[in-house]
């Protein structure tokens, strides 16, 4: 008889949280003890993090920390919160799953490595689980601390890297097409402005959801790069959505980072090489059918905007 598991998702209104969530509740073989975000929970606090496991009472088979410090730029601006949200909390989640013997999946990102491009190389090469990190930035920085406390308590975790994730919520594409619809409705006008020389894997949040859930099916421990297929720049990304959504009008000039006034460095080719996640039969689609079923989806910013 197959057992039900049970799983607490911290960050539950984030965009993985809300796909792992929908998902879950879906699926009669899984139970949500309690999923939780800010306000009614920081998971920084270690008071509240000893009163959410009181809570479970022991019960909890899989403990998913989709919470993050997500604005690129702001870490760099807030350094002190960056690392609150990004390590300090994953180091108590370990520590309190440790002292329950329930399982944790934490959440990373691309931007642990630097993205630098050799430019002795031929080809940039896509990074592998193992390859020496070394991030430029203080989300960067931030989240490979909060790896690292997760791996100083146990090695039986499982930690999950992926990238430039679309979904339910504040993303990239979202924004596209919101800026999109402003020249339509005439509220901005001229080309909209896009990086072309930073290369990446977009992930869908629905999709990254289910390749958690399968790794975890798996029982899969350590470290995976889990990310959508194919690659893109920022620019390609933006004239995908564009195109599929409609607004193939809207001009998208090509720019280099160099042109914007950021406070915190990109990577320029953070590509992760997803092959030991496929190995065990876990892939993710390509990041334009993604985009496809994320933008004729019911979190896609065309249809809210054409329900308002
Ligand atoms: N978004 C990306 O492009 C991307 C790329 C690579 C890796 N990742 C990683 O993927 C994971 C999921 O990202 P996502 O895009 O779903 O993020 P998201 O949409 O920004 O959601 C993160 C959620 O965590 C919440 N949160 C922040 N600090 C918290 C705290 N101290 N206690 C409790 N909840 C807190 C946020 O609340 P507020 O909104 O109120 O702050 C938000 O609801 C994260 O680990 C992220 O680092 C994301």
């Amino acid at each position: 008889m197959k057992v039900t598991t049970r799983w607490v998702i911290i960050g539950c209104r984030g965009q993985l949280g809300t796909a792992l969530v929908r998902q879950l509740e879906a699926d009669p073989e899984s139970e949500i003890l309690a999923a939780v975000d800010l306000p009614e929970l920081d998971v920084a606090d270690p008071e509240a993090v000893v009163r959410l496991f009181d809570g479970l009472g022991g019960d909890a088979d899989v403990v998913v920390n989709a919470a993050a410090f997500t604005h690129v730029d702001r870490c760099e601006r807030e350094p002190e919160s960056a690392r609150r949200a990004n390590a300090d909390a994953p180091g108590l989640l370990a520590r309190a799953c440790d002292r329950v013997g329930c399982g944790l999946v934490h959440v990373s990102t691309d931007y642990v490595f630097s993205g630098e491009i050799d430019p002795e190389q031929a080809r940039p090469q896509a990074y592998r689980e193992d390859d020496p990190t070394g991030p430029n930035s203080e989300y960067g920085r931030s989240k490979l601390a909060g790896e690292e406390r997760v791996r100083e308590i146990s090695g039986e975790f499982l930690i999950v890297r992926t990238s430039w994730v679309f979904g339910r919520g504040r993303n990239f594409v979202a924004a596209i097409l919101g800026q999109a619809e402003s020249r339509h409705r005439g509220e901005a006008k001229g080309a909209l402005r896009v990086v072309d020389d930073q290369c990446g894997r977009p992930t869908y949040a629905v999709d990254l959801a289910g390749g958690i859930r399968s790794l975890c099916g798996l029982e899969a421990v350590g470290t995976y790069h889990l990310a959508g297929g194919g690659e893109a720049s920022w620019w390609e990304l933006a004239r995908a959505t564009l195109d599929s959504a409609g607004y193939t009008d809207v001009v998208v000039d090509r720019i280099r980072t160099s042109d914007l006034d950021l406070d915190a460095p990109r990577p320029a080719y953070s590509v992760l090489d997803c092959s030991k996640a496929a190995e065990q039969g876990v892939r993710l689609r390509d990041w334009r059918a993604a985009l496809d079923a994320y933008l004729g989806s019911e979190d896609s910013p065309v249809q809210l905007q054409a329900l308002s």
